[in-house]
This record gives structure tokens, C-alpha cells and sequence, in this order.
């Protein structure tokens, strides 16, 4: 496939998501308007959208119509712009830009923050309950599958962790790092995916088969996104760079090194693509949108 065919593609799907995006929270006038005003900010504030992008482009190389996924690729995004206001906060990792803007909290205040985030998440399952069902699977497996990524034993037990492990004496092991970057990040990614395949009615086998890619391709997304924590500045990455060093963070860059952790990456990156290669031709955008995401500079 074309360059020039995957950037129309990733424009569509783009744009689509920034339409229904608009939509799926009240509007900014809306009472409280504090309240929409602040969910809107962080929402619409222009991040990659590569969760909700990997749904609707699971969906279409499960052979379904990408429009039928647009509700849940909302819902993956709403959860995860909650998780970067909470990150943000300054009883986590205290952070005052995001998306090239001020953070939540600097704005709106930390009360109103923490409120958004909430209505965020809850407004991901209001999407999942009433997206439309395939024949194998309805609303009730959507809202659980997305539930479980986001919940106590993957997103927050990840982000748990991660506090946890601040400033320790003890680095943490490899292992144990590896296995809060799956949670906290690899988890929703891979759910973005699962969810794109289940609105396209997908086989087991196939669901299967963009899990492992989606755990792989999640680890190796955390992994980038420690590197450029390292390697890039405020304007380019639109967040405060060298954060993870100054809050004593465990990140692939202290455990391995620069080099050592841009080599992870290319490793996993390698290890995603394997995982695609059984899907064959239908898997080309994801196939490239992967490897594009290993050269990302934010
Ligand atoms: C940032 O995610 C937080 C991580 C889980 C690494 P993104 O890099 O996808 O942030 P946006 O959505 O583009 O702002
Ligand atoms: C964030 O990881 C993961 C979640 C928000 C779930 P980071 O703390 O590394 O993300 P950034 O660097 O602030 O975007
Ligand atoms: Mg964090
Ligand atoms: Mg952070
Ligand atoms: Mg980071």
C-alpha cells in the first residue's frame, strides 16, 4: 500500500473520531458548565487518537465497517483522556502541560480535574452500553472487555505501581517494570483493538491474534514513550520533557540505557508485526501505523 493511502486513511479515520469526539460529551454550556467546559478542554485538545484509530482499523481488518466501532474507539479515547488528567494531578505525576496546553488542573483547578476525569470514565461506559451489537457479541461485552483494561488489575493496578515505585531506593527489575508499563498502557491499547474486532463480529482466533499484537505493540508504544521523555522538548512533545528522571521514575531509558531501550522498542515493534503477519494484506494499516509509531517523536 501507499504512503499516500495510508495518510488518507489515518485522515478518515482521524476525522471521524474528531466528529463523534464533539458529540459525545454535553456541551460546554451545558450545566455545570465548569464541568463540560473542563471535559472538553482535555477531550478535544488534538492528542494522536491512535487508541480509537487502532479500533476502528481492528474493525476494518476484521473485515467490518469502521462506523459501526466509532462508539467504542470514543469510549477507548474518553478513558484515556481521563487517565492523562489524573496523571497529570499533582498527587501523581504533578505535570502542568499536556496536549501542548495546560494541564486540567491548572486551569479548571484540582477539584473540577478530578471531577472531569470521572465523568470521563463514566461517560466511556455510557458509549459502550449502547453501541451497536454484532452478532456475537452486545453492549454487555464491550462495557466488560473495556472494564477490565481499565480497571483495578490493569490500567489503575499499572498506575498504582508506578506511583508506588517513585523515587524507591530499590529500582525496580525489568520484569517488574515490564509488567507496569502492560498494565498501565499496553492494557487499554490492547482493548482498543479487541474492541475494534468485536464490532466487526470478529472469530475468536481472530481476536486472539490482535490481543497478543496489542500487548506487544501497547509495551512498545510505553517504551517510546519513556525514550522521548529523554530525547525530546516541550514544544515538540506538547508535555514537560525530563519528568520521569526528576520524579525518580523507573523507565526503560534508566534500566537500559538510551540505546538499550530504543533497541526494546525495535524488538517489540518486530515482535507486534510477527504477531499481525497471520492477517495478511487486511492488516496493512495497522502494519504500518506500527511501524510509524516506533518513529514518532511525540
Ligand atoms: C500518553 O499517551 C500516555 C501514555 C500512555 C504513554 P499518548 O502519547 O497516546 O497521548 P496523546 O493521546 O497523544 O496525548
Ligand atoms: C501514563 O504514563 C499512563 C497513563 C496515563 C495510564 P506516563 O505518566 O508515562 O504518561 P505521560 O508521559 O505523562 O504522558
Ligand atoms: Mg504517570
Ligand atoms: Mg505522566
Ligand atoms: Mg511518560
Amino acid at each position: 500500500m501507499s504512503q499516500q493511502h495510508l495518510k488518507s486513511q489515518f485522515r478518515i479515520f482521524r476525522s471521524e473520531i474528531e466528529f463523534a469526539l464533539k458529540r459525545c460529551v454535553p456541551g460546554p454550556n451545558k450545566k455545570p458548565a465548569i464541568l463540560h467546559r473542563a471535559m472538553r478542554y482535555s477531550l478535544l485538545a488534538g492528542g494522536k487518537r491512535i487508541r480509537p484509530i487502532l479500533c476502528l482499523a481492528a474493525a476494518e481488518t476484521c473485515g467490518g465497517d469502521h462506523s459501526r466501532a466509532l462508539p467504542l474507539a470514543c469510549a477507548v479515547e474518553c478513558v484515556h483522556t481521563y487517565s492523562l488528567i489524573h496523571d497529570d494531578l499533582p498527587c501523581m505525576d504533578d505535570d502542568d502541560f499536556r496536549r501542548g496546553r495546560p494541564t486540567n488542573h491548572k486551569v479548571f483547578g484540582e477539584a473540577v480535574a478530578v471531577l472531569a476525569g470521572d465523568a470521563l470514565l463514566t461517560a466511556a461506559f455510557a458509549l459502550t452500553a449502547s453501541a451497536p451489537a454484532a452478532r456475537r457479541f452486545g453492549p454487555a461485552d464491550f462495557t466488560a472487555e473495556l472494564a477490565s483494561a481499565a480497571g483495578s488489575l490493569n490500567l489503575i493496578a499499572g498506575q498504582t505501581e508506578d506511583i508506588q515505585a517513585e523515587g524507591a531506593k530499590k529500582t525496580l527489575s525489568l520484569k517488574a517494570l515490564r509488567s507496569i508499563h502492560e498494565r498501565k498502557t499496553g492494557a487499554l491499547i490492547r482493548s482498543s483493538l479487541v474492541l475494534g474486532a468485536m464490532s466487526a463480529d470478529a472469530s475468536a482466533s481472530k481476536i486472539e491474534r490482535l490481543s497478543q499484537f496489542g500487548r506487544l505493540l501497547g509495551l512498545a508504544f510505553q517504551v517510546v514513550d519513556d525514550v522521548l521523555d529523554v530525547t525530546e522538548c516541550c514544544e515538540v512533545l506538547g508535555k514537560t520533557p525530563g519528568k520521569d528522571a526528576r520524579k525518580g521514575k523507573t523507565t526503560y531509558p534508566a534500566l537500559l540505557g538510551l540505546d538499550g531501550a530504543k533497541n526494546e522498542a525495535c524488538r517489540l515493534t518486530e515482535a507486534a508485526l510477527e504477531a499481525l503477519a497471520p492477517l495478511g494484506a487486511q492488516a496493512w494499516f495497522l502494519r504500518k501505523l506500527t511501524e510509524q509509531l516506533l518513529e514518532r517523536r511525540n
